[in-house]
């Protein structure tokens, strides 16, 4: 089906498109497919900076992911001004995504599709999903609970409150 003709399009950012917002598309596409919702979605992910294009995500985020029951197998690509038409909600894994994202918004309009990822955060009080990079396997692991969580409150947002984000 051409991606135009899904319901809903949504595009999960962080950095380097290679742990947290591939987590977020896998853990999101998931949810969706469990609930016989994926029909209605079209799901992608990309990075802020370019540096990993192509690459699958990294090692230790698929390694961590497969122990729950998630396989990340996307290919990291760059952000481009042509999401903010392409999709309708853009999430944010912190405040430096953000910025960056917004920094690209070419009218309010576009901006106005951003959020950050733990806006929808149902159980932690985390203000930004930690890049995970540097860390050890715990901030593998918070990363997942994180977007466990958020991920989970984006589609209650989404169906059960009738709340349409893209207005
Ligand atoms: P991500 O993590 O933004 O969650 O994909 C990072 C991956 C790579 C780099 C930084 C953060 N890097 O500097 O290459």
């Amino acid at each position: 089906m051409d991606n135009n003709q899904k319901e809903y399009k949504v595009l999960f950012v962080c950095l380097g498109n290679i742990c947290r917002s591939p987590a977020g598309e896998g853990i999101f596409k998931k949810l969706v497919e469990d609930k016989g919702l994926a029909h209605r979605f079209f799901i992608d992910s990309a990075g802020t900076g370019g540096w990993h294009i192509g690459e699958l995500p990294d090692a230790r985020m698929r390694q961590h992911g497969a122990r729950r029951g998630y396989d990340f197998n996307s290919r990291a690509r760059k952000f481009d001004v042509q999401d903010f038409d392409d999709f309708d909600i853009i999430l944010a894994m912190d405040d430096s995504n953000y910025n960056n994202i917004m920094r690209l918004s070419p009218d309010l309009e576009s901006g106005q599709k951003v959020y950050r990822m733990t806006d929808f955060s149902r159980k932690y009080s985390y203000d930004h999903v930690p890049d995970p990079y540097y860390s050890g396997a715990d901030g593998f692991e918070l990363v997942l609970d994180l977007l466990e969580d958020a991920c989970g409150g984006l589609l209650e947002n989404i169906l059960e409150q009738g709340n349409d984000l893209r207005k």
